[in-house]
């Protein structure tokens, strides 16, 4: 078990660099979409400032080329300050000429965040005399951010190895969920898988394989898993060079003896139909490109769901963004808010369809990790989770 701020004693006064993933979505002029992860970090920014900690927060936003102003961590600040009123500060600056004098500065309990740390290139290099200069703005380092803990960058890596250190809360939460899901499964153990890129799944499908007893496959993915099944596709997405793998997959399951459902019937739409016109079929032919799952899938995916004891679900079902071809992604968080199975969802766009579908009460846990996630099921650990200080029994 790693150490979490709870074991920290004595704060008061303390600096503690706290690395929270406040990595939004936002549209092309920047405005923020949905503020979870901000929101899921606050009961450890809260807990440190009580403690009266000098809070200082590090965060990535966007994946940026130097200064863009759309990244800017500053509508953040303003968020901030209206959930901790004369508390928060922020810095557009990490290593400039006063930032230290700053923090030294700040009252017991105030929060100071500092600006996007990709805005230096040093950041994602890992670059460890960057991350030396960073420590020195610290006494103590917390590690909040899971959804970015696979990345071995510079504020999280760096500083995490340089730093006494702990895990917040948030991080103790997903850890918990995680650890629940992969160590000791209520079973059946149910695992869904959907999105687009094949390739950045295929490890986790694999580990899943080992340790689930069902596994069903949707979305775009699903179509190269179908041609690996010798089923045609006519027009719809597939990743080709992805193929021979995913038969190999599939093989694999066999040799296990474990179950992956593929789609048995789709939504699909005619490249030369102008009009666009939906059908739902049980084979693709001509020019036919699928979008989503056919209500016999749902039927199928959902009989399985209800039997469940445990669930992992991630990944859309198809292109759910489109109200064409939301029903099957939403039929199926529905499934999994009505089904008695302790309930896990990663990944942005499941975790935004369950919201927009009014269900995310009816989740166990909504875990704020995408890649993070995957790479946990995949290794069993997360390597700025793993540089933790265990705790003192
Ligand atoms: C995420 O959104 O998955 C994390 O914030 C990591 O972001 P990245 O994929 O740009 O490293």
């Amino acid at each position: 078990m790693k150490r979490t701020i709870k074991d920290l004693v004595n704060l008061k006064g303390k600096r503690v660099l706290l690395r929270v993933d406040f990595n939004v979505p936002i549209d092309d002029a920047g405005r923020m979409l949905d503020m979870t992860r901000v929101n899921e970090a606050i009961p450890t920014i809260k807990y440190l400032s009580e403690q009266g900690a000098k809070v200082v927060l590090m965060s990535h936003l966007g994946r940026p080329d130097g200064f863009e102003i759309t990244k800017s961590l500053w509508p953040i600040a303003l968020y901030l300050m209206k959930k901790f009123p004369n508390k928060v500060h922020f810095s557009n600056h990490i290593l400039a000429e006063g930032v230290k004098e700053r923090i030294d500065a700040l009252n017991n309990g105030e929060i100071l965040l500092l600006e996007n740390v990709r805005f230096y290139e040093q950041e994602e290099a890992c670059d460890m005399d960057f991350a030396k200069k960073i420590s020195e703005l610290g006494d103590l380092f917390v590690n909040d951010a899971f959804s970015v803990s696979h990345r071995k960058h510079a504020s999280i890596y760096g500083v995490g190895r340089i730093l006494p250190n702990a895990i917040g809360l948030l991080m103790e939460k997903e850890l918990h969920n995680m650890g629940l899901c992969l160590e000791n499964p209520k079973r059946p153990f149910v695992a869904i898988i959907g999105g687009a890129k094949v390739k950045d799944k295929i490890k986790t499908i694999k580990k899943l394989i080992d340790i689930a007893d069902c596994i069903l496959l949707g979305g775009a993915m699903a179509y190269t898993f179908l041609v690996a099944e010798g089923i045609a596709v006519a027009s719809s997405k597939t990743s080709i060079e992805s193929v021979p793998v995913a038969k190999e997959v599939l093989d694999y399951a066999r040799e296990k003896g474990k179950r992956v459902l593929l789609p048995i019937d789709h939504i699909a739409i005619r490249e030369s139909d102008k009009k666009e016109k939906k059908e739902i079929v049980d084979f693709m032919i001509d020019d036919m490109i699928g979008y989503d799952i056919g209500p016999k899938t749902i039927k199928l995916f959902s009989d399985e769901i209800l039997k469940a004891g445990q669930i992992l679900w991630n990944g859309p079902l198809g292109k759910y963004e489109d109200e064409r071809f939301k029903e099957g992604t939403f039929k199926i968080a529905k499934a999994i808010a009505d089904s008695k199975a302790y309930s896990i969802v990663g990944g942005g766009d499941s975790v935004s369809a369950v919201k927009q579908s009014g269900l995310a009460s009816s989740i166990n846990f909504l875990s704020t990790g995408g890649g993070a996630t995957l790479k946990f099921i995949e290794d069993g650990s997360l390597p700025c989770v793993d540089i933790i200080q265990e705790k003192i029994r």
